[in-house]
């Protein structure tokens, strides 16, 4: 069997480094550790912390802060990974064996794809919709999510559309899923970066049995050079995630652990998915802006979440080579739809400082006016 590398990664980890702007990724601003804390007592705190191992599974405190984000979870139903790459990572290697059915959104953030095609997994996608704002074909994954499907894959709000999924549609998904007998994996990691409400996305947790929730600090909280994520699920099947954990990194890191509990502070959170959709907000108008300017040579769906915009371009160059001329000419890194999908669409970051991402998005123009000569569609 070959190996499916992670093509989103791979093409971030090659050249995100090389470029004069990084629009590639699919974070905010990041927070400082200034930013984070609040006075004395945290400092304190920080500074006092062991450095030895921490409790494999998370510390107890910050998972009982995690716990406490979900309806019927309690603290011993949490695990916390590095990031939710592990997590989805352990969730699919306990979880699936070859040949399973597994069912992925698409366009959509394709880890959960590659492990699942690496695991010998029957893969299929059900599609989100451009011409109905993305809306999902819950036809399409009725189909598709035949009986003995494993795992319905579903990232809400979604990357790369920033699609958030309307209550009825959760509630079909769920129908689906208990009626195929799939376990749902909810990688809800932008919840929290909400562009036109302050109302947090609602989980999948606490809708039915058989799901398990992934989340992070990595988008909405700004902080994903903490590495901490997490799975909560009321099964048994937490424990074979655990021991996943357990060959794969031991545990996170203390001092990584101490800071999560900090965001996770009620208050702390409040003002970390303020500034986060703020920085959503201010990245939209500019981007929006700038969109105006390009003679309709692209077009995109406003998202509703996230600080990520998909755009489609008009050429017929597979998106991989568009990505390689805005690098080359413009210095510029984004990300290809085809690395979530969809081909004849990118994906760039619109929550950086709003200088940074005007001077990326000056950069783009001129190459942008060069697409439709180098390929009439
Ligand atoms: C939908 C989704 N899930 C998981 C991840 C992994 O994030 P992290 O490991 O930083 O928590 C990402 C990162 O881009 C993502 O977009």
């Amino acid at each position: 069997m070959t190996f499916q590398k992670f093509e989103l990664e791979n093409w971030q980890s090659d050249y995100e480094q090389t470029v004069r702007f990084n629009l590639a990724d699919s974070t905010v601003d990041p927070v400082t550790v200034a930013d984070l804390i609040e006075g004395g007592k945290d400092v304190e705190r920080i500074m006092s912390v062991p450095l030895y191992y921490p409790e494999v599974n998370g510390e107890r405190g910050l998972r009982g802060l995690i716990a406490g984000l979900y309806d019927g979870i309690g603290s011993d139903d949490v695990l916390v990974t590095v990031g939710a790459s592990e997590a989805n990572a352990a969730i699919v290697d306990a979880l699936c064996e070859p040949g399973d059915r597994v069912v992925v959104m698409e366009p959509g953030y394709r880890q959960v794809w590659g492990l699942a095609l690496n695991r010998g997994c029957d893969v299929a996608a059900f599609e989100l919709d451009a011409e109905r704002g993305w809306a999902p074909d819950l036809e399409q994954l009725r189909r598709v999510a035949t009986p003995g499907t494993r795992i319905i894959y579903v990232c809400n709000p979604n990357n790369p559309t920033g699609y958030i999924l309307t209550e009825e549609e959760m509630a079909e998904i769920v129908r689906i899923a208990e009626d195929c007998g799939a376990w749902i994996v909810a990688d809800e990691v932008y919840r929290g970066s909400e562009r036109l409400t302050e109302r947090e996305t609602p989980s999948f947790v606490g809708m039915t049995d058989r799901v398990i929730g992934v989340g992070s600090l990595s988008k909405s909280y700004g902080l994903s050079g903490l590495r901490i994520g997490w799975a909560v699920c009321t099964h048994p099947e937490l424990a074979d995630l655990w021991r996943r954990h357990e060959y794969v990194a031991i545990a996170t890191g203390r001092l990584d652990n101490h800071l999560a509990e900090c965001a996770l502070r009620a208050s702390t959170r409040e003002r970390l998915f303020d500034r986060n959709r703020t920085c959503v907000r201010r990245g939209y108008e500019l981007f929006s802006s700038w969109m105006q300017r390009q003679d309709g040579r692209l077009t995109a769906l406003a998202p509703m979440a996230s600080a990520l915009a998909f755009v489609r371009y008009d050429s017929d160059l597979p998106s991989v080579e568009v990505g390689d001329l805005f690098r080359r000419k413009a210095s510029v890194l984004v990300a290809p739809g085809v690395f979530f999908g969809r081909e004849g669409w990118f994906r760039i970051n619109i929550g950086m400082d709003t200088g940074y991402l005007s001077q990326a998005l000056d950069a783009l123009s001129p190459v942008v006016a060069e697409l439709p000569n180098a390929l009439q569609r």
